[in-house]
């Protein structure tokens, strides 16, 4: 079901007794160690269900203990005592990611971060930040903003996500095509090791060229190969002027040239460039309750903001909504229409999950081709007596919707389907048609969100075997018990 699906837990790996809760409970006291009634401690079963369960309630776990650490020697004396006694563990932050990968598959001990949360430095001259691990990224930004910065990463989970958790899956978000990626805004890390080593390169230097750059492997390891502990991260100047403007267009080439055309025309202030289709827009302003901040309805529409340090930024911003491409266009008068209307954009995701089961495809592909998959999918869902598009409401298809969204400006798109529950047929019918549709036009079947336990079988159509061996020597090199993430992120060794 669902994929990936791993049927059976590894005998390799240790089932937990009293002895090794006694162990944890030494090294971090009882009140940080959570054990499930079950193992004779008092957790409250639904309090184990958070930490089992994943943002979509798509992939749930049984593990019977959490670990709420506070520091790195404390991971370290945790990490060495589950390697030495093979024990797996599933590394969890926030628990925002959409792939499956922050929580347990079978019993393996959940590590949480979320008590890591100290920051611990903010140089005022360059803006580097270094600060633990488990620190929330709206708390985050909120603090250097009192200094006049501001994180080189955002996204719609900022309120839940950690930093941590954003390194780990080397997230990208909305301020992706000002800030790029995480790979050139980690100035260093604080990683503990499955042996128990603490590797700190908290540097924060912007520029070192002395040799390997060991803390780019854990950009994106999803707590593979360790944990990662402390972040530095070189943080932003927080533009003083922000402008956003909501567009409406009537086709994808007129999302597609709206963008060329923007780039053009705003060049070094563009900051944002974000696209959704009309069944996005009809599901968001029903579960917002709130009203199309445009005069008319539109096939596509657009989010646009701009940022930098000139107040006369919005003539920029209006000329774009001039340029022919653009039906209607509106530019947000002040900070709270700015937040309205990133808000509708942002509160995609959360707004289709309470709409059903939704499958997500979170795909890189050339700008060109972008919406085509949507389209495609469509049809294939539609021959399959699934799915019927602008279905009456009284006509029941166990698929609702079939919705594109997404970061235009960095060729990422987000094509979800929304069912009424996760159903194998489903599934097969979408996998592995989007990932052949992805390898077909050489894109990533994960721009953002990562492998998880969704896509190692997907890796293929990325990524070819010489690179898939590496990265396992890497994963053997760092993890030879594989305790860490089981299960997860490298396809099946058969
Ligand atoms: P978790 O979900 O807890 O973990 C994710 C992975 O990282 C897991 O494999 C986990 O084991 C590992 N991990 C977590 N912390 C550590 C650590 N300290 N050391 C080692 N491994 C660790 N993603 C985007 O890229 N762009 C977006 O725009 C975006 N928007 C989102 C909007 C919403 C509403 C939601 C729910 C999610 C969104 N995401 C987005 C996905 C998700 O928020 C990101 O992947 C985020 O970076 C995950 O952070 P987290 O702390 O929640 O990590
Ligand atoms: C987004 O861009 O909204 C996020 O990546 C989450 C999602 O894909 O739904
Ligand atoms: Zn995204």
């Amino acid at each position: 079901m669902m994929g990936h699906v791993v049927s059976q837990r590894d005998s390799r790996f240790k089932k937990l007794g009293k002895e090794d809760l006694d162990y944890f409970k030494s090294v971090l006291s009882e009140s940080r160690v959570l054990v499930s009634k079950e193992m004779g401690g008092n957790a409250d079963p639904t309090e184990l269900d958070t930490f089992n369960t994943d943002w979509l309630s798509k992939y749930v776990g049984h593990s019977q203990v959490v670990l709420f650490p506070t520091s790195a020697q404390e991971v370290s004396k945790v990490l060495k005592y589950c390697n030495e006694n093979t024990i797996a563990v599933c590394v969890q932050g926030g628990n925002t990611g959409l792939v499956g990968g922050s929580v347990p598959v079978f019993d393996e001990v959940v590590l949480s971060l979320s008590k890591m949360d100290k920051v611990r430095s903010l140089d005022k001259d360059s803006g580097a930040l270094v600060c633990d691990a488990g620190c929330i990224l709206e708390s985050l930004d909120d603090y250097v903003g009192e200094f006049g910065f501001t994180m080189p990463i955002d996204l719609g989970a900022k309120g839940s996500c950690h930093i941590g958790g954003n390194v780990s899956t080397n997230a990208g978000g909305i301020r992706y095509l000002r800030y790029g990626s995480l790979h050139g805004s980690v100035l260093g890390l604080e990683v503990v090791l499955p042996d128990g080593t603490i590797i700190n390169n908290l540097s924060t230097l912007r520029k070192d060229s002395t040799g390997y750059d060991i803390k780019q492997l854990f950009v994106g390891a999803e707590g593979t190969i360790g944990v990662v502990t402390g972040v530095s991260i070189a943080t932003a100047r927080r533009p003083t002027s922000v402008n956003v403007a909501v567009l409406g267009v009537n086709s994808y080439q007129d999302v597609k040239n709206t963008y060329i055309q923007s780039r053009k025309d705003l060049c070094e202030i563009l900051s944002a460039f974000e696209f959704w289709d009309a069944r996005c827009m009809d599901t968001v302003l029903t579960g917002f309750n709130t009203s199309n901040p445009l005069s008319g309805d539109y096939p596509f529409y657009v989010l646009i903001e701009t940022s930098g340090s000139n107040d006369e930024h919005d003539e920029a911003v209006e000329k774009t909504m001039e340029n022919g491409l653009v039906q209607d266009g509106t530019l947000a008068q002040g900070k709270t229409q700015i937040s309205k209307m990133w808000s509708l954009r942002e509160g995609i995701p959360t707004v289709l999950a309470q709409t059903g089961a939704t499958y997500k495809y979170d795909i890189s592909i050339p700008i060109n081709q972008l919406y085509d998959i949507v389209h495609d999918t469509e049809v294939r869902l539609e021959n399959a007596g699934i799915y019927k598009k602008d279905a009456a409401p009284s006509e029941n298809y166990p698929v609702k919707s079939v919705n594109g969204y997404g970061h235009i400006g960095d060729g990422n798109l987000h094509l979800n389907i929304v069912a009424d529950k996760f159903d194998d047929k489903i599934t097969d019918l979408l996998e592995p048609f989007v990932y052949e549709w992805v390898e077909n036009v050489a894109g990533s079947v994960s721009a953002e969100h990562g492998l998880g336990i969704m896509k190692p079988e997907c890796l293929k159509y990325t990524k070819n075997d010489q690179i898939v061996s590496v990265m396992r020597n890497i994963k053997n090199m760092f993890d030879p018990n594989g305790i860490m993430n089981p299960y997860k992120y490298l396809p099946e060794n058969k």
